[in-house]
């Protein structure tokens, strides 16, 4: 079965093919919406660019998979959770390729979807999954019939963390990859908010906080101190959800992934209990197509279809809600 699947839950616009029988990703093309320098980004705006380049998208994505809109079997487009304008964007472009092809329609949950590309595209087979992004921070894992989340930000997501102080110290956006290069010349540890409560973790202290400093301390060991604290809190939960499900495998998930630090962290805590530690490729850890195709394509297997008329976007669909008909 060749599935097209669609993503567009914030600032990406991005279309995937996946060959289920080959259980091969055929193309992964996506655009970011770049917002002007020191903006954050209006929905509505990123809406406008997910419209004005989905033909685009769709074009390339179909050309690098070498295949034709008639080879497609199933279109599948993320349903939610995310931002209502840019979500409408993905779902409208889902509905017409359904209706003009005549092929079944498949809506599913974005952050699942980056757990089962994970799964497709590392050796990991049952993982935790960290998912740290600009909009998301929850720790995830399939136990007892569903994704359930077993530790979230109770407020600000860390992805977040990092572009807003990097906002407040002047430096270009996004912030998380400036603030890891700065980091690397730290030398003193700044004490920080270390709020881990329960299986939740807490950002805002840690950004009040690092935001006050920068006016007597050194922006590098601030930098230091914010990814040092910050990841040690994300890999106490991540350890923890591991040993309450006696599961031995960590993915790593989202924009954050991309960190050296975060990596090395998890695969020490890892190595330190038995565990096995995967990060997929960068391309299928942001946000993007192919992993909305996977999901589709596993959950069509198992019977799930969404009808034109209960396609509606679910901006809050949370993780824990979804019926899975497919383990
Ligand atoms: P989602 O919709 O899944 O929440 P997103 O819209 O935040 O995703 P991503 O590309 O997954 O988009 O993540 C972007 C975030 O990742 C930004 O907050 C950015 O600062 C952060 N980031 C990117 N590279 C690094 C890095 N090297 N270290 C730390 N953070 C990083
Ligand atoms: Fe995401």
């Amino acid at each position: 079965m060749i599935v097209l699947g669609i993503e567009s839950t914030a600032h990406t616009f991005g279309i995937g093919i996946f060959d289920s029988e080959k259980n091969k990703i055929l193309s992964n093309v996506k655009h970011m919406f770049k917002p002007p320098l020191g903006i954050g980004m209006l929905p509505r705006e990123a809406s406008e660019h997910h419209y004005k380049i989905c033909d685009k998208i769709l074009k390339e994505a179909l050309n690098e998979a070498r295949i034709k809109p008639q080879d497609i079997d199933l279109i599948s487009f993320a349903q939610g959770p995310g931002l209502g304008a840019c979500l409408r964007i993905g779902a409208s472009v889902a509905r017409f390729l359904s209706l003009e092809l005549k092929k079944p329609l498949v809506g599913v949950n974005h952050c699942i979807a980056h757990l089962e590309v994970a799964k497709i595209t590392t050796p990991a087979k049952d993982p935790i999954m960290l998912y740290v992004s600009g909009g998301n921070t929850q720790i995830i894992a399939f136990d007892e019939g569903k994704y359930r989340v077993f530790g979230e930000t109770q407020d600000i997501p860390v992805g977040n963390l990092f572009d807003v102080f990097a906002r407040n110290a002047g430096l270009p956006m996004p912030g998380g990859p400036v603030i890891e290069k700065l980091a690397l010349k730290g030398r003193k540890y700044l004490s920080l908010p270390y709020a881990v409560k329960g299986m939740d973790v807490s950002f805002s202290g840690i950004l009040t906080s690092a935001t006050k400093m920068l006016q007597k301390e050194k922006l590098n060991d601030i930098c230091f101190s914010l990814q040092e604290t910050a990841f040690s809190m994300l890999v106490e939960v991540s350890e923890r959800a591991m040993a309450h499900c006696n599961k031995k495998e960590l993915v790593l998930a989202g924009g954050v992934a991309a960190n050296k630090r975060l990596r090395e962290m998890c695969k020490i805590m890892c190595k330190e209990r038995g565990a096995k530690f995967f990060v997929p490729e960068f391309q299928y850890c942001c946000d993007n197509g192919a992993m909305i195709a996977v999901l589709g394509a596993i959950e069509y297997d198992a019977g799930v279809e969404t009808k034109i008329k209960e396609s509606k976007i679910k901006t809050k669909w949370r993780t824990n809600e979804v019926e899975v008909k497919w383990v």
